[in-house]
């Protein structure tokens, strides 16, 4: 990794309501780590190079918070479904079909040309339940230089028998093998814990999960009040549980110590958060998901207001779109919506929230990721929307706002995570 000096028309996020602009400005890049924004370049970095890019933007990568690499064969399609029956009918089938090397070498090799091509520098990522297809999945995720958590899935009820760690012994003994090959074959691939969700994992499972993360100390990503139906089920499967959330909790699974993602939270209750808060867990909104199979709409600037954590998520295939532009305009869309039609005391999401949710809020779960302030990680993505033709003079808010709307994977020109040139 070069240490350089990258110039050019800079945005990124100080809080989740003001974008900062810097035009025609230097950043100096030592060891991959942001040295900070300047006007001009300082005494001690004279003699670095200089890659210029001009008018394009460059913005901070940004961090999918959540997304399934198996379903990416089949996004886009099966979308007459809510969450349960689309689970069994199109989910689980397909991801029996990752006990297969050479279907797993073709799919992941697909999902992660595409992942690369798209401005996500980071993602955590849900594999299946098969080991050495998770393997396969980090070892290319880890060639792409992208950086990621990944998770062999567990489940051990409710699903069919293609899907199913036979019994709670062989389901630990195969985690925890994959969790010593992960940690000693990649540097920027991590494994994360990743019980489906609450249907899916018995009480046995997820107390040998507990041991596995106090053992390893590793995070843990899972699925939290998505769907009417699956909050009713998990009433039922955890009745002495006081919310969804608890069903985690009461096992050690739902953040505090060791950090957490969860998908959704479209309904969580005010006992649900304040859990969440207090436990510090990372809310993924996948707005383009939570459409699609019609599960509603988080009320996420009312998450921001109460000071959770909070990023965004494509949750491909739930989600069609592996891109992150796609999911900040999905996350304000349906939050017009969401205020138009159910609840006008809840704002909708601006332009600045979904890109700080984007890029801040997600990324803070990797660590200083998401911004171009000094000592945060270089992680970039420069477009080129010159191609997007226009009459009128733009402000670079204005292009990012239309970037958001109408830029794709042709619009983007470089790509940096870590320091690490990926194209
Ligand atoms: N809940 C449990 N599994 C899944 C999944 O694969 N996708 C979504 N959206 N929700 C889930
Ligand atoms: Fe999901």
């Amino acid at each position: 990794m070069k240490d350089n000096i990258i110039k050019g028309c800079f945005l990124d996020s100080d809080s989740p309501d003001r974008i900062r602009v810097v035009e025609n400005a230097f950043l100096p890049v030592i060891d991959g780590i942001c040295r900070g924004i300047v006007p001009v370049i300082p005494e001690a970095y004279r003699g670095l190079p200089v890659t210029d890019y001009g008018d394009r933007l460059i913005l901070p990568g940004m961090s999918d918070l959540h997304l399934h690499a198996p379903q990416f064969s089949f996004r886009g399609m099966g979308m007459d479904l809510e969450l349960l029956d689309w689970l069994d009918t199109y989910t689980f089938p397909e991801e029996a079909k990752y006990s297969d090397p050479v279907y797993v070498e073709q799919a992941y090799g697909y999902f992660t040309d595409a992942l690369v091509h798209s401005t996500t520098t980071r993602a955590a990522v849900f594999a299946t339940i098969h080991p050495a297809a998770t393997l396969d999945l980090m070892e290319q995720l880890e060639r792409s230089g992208l950086q990621c958590f990944v998770g062999k899935v567990n489940m051990d009820r409710n699903c069919p028998d293609s899907v199913r760690e036979p019994d709670v012994q062989s389901a630990l003994r195969d985690t925890e093998a994959w969790i010593q090959a992960a940690n000693s074959r990649f540097v920027r691939t991590k494994p994360i814990l990743t019980p489906r969700f609450i249907p899916s994992c018995s009480d046995a499972l997820m107390t040998g999960l507990k041991t596995l993360q106090t053992r390893y100390s590793l995070p843990l990503q899972s699925h939290l009040s998505e769907n009417y139906g699956e909050i009713a089920w998990v009433r039922e499967l955890s009745p002495a549980a006081k919310c969804y959330g608890d069903a985690y909790d009461r096992f050690g699974l739902f953040g505090g110590e060791h950090p957490c993602i969860m998908a959704h939270c479209v309904h969580s209750t005010d006992e649900e958060l304040e859990l969440i808060k207090r436990n510090g867990v990372y809310i993924a909104h996948s707005p383009e998901s939570n459409m699609n199979l019609a599960s509603g709409v988080a009320p996420v600037s009312r998450y921001l207001e109460l000071g959770l954590r909070v990023g965004l998520a494509t949750d491909v295939a739930g989600g069609s779109q592996i891109s992150m532009l796609r999911a900040m305009m999905h996350a304000i869309q349906a939050s017009k919506l969401r205020w138009r039609l159910l609840d006008d005391s809840i704002r909708p999401l601006s332009l600045e929230q979904a890109f700080y949710l984007a890029t801040v809020g997600g990324g803070a779960f990797f660590g200083k990721v998401g911004r171009f302030a000094k000592g945060y990680d270089f992680d970039a993505v420069v477009l080129d929307d010159s191609s997007l033709s226009h009459p009128q003079p733009l402000d670079p808010r204005s292009r990012l706002e239309r970037a958001v709307y109408l830029a794709d994977d042709r619009h983007l020109f470089a790509k940096y995570v870590a320091g690490k040139k990926i194209f």
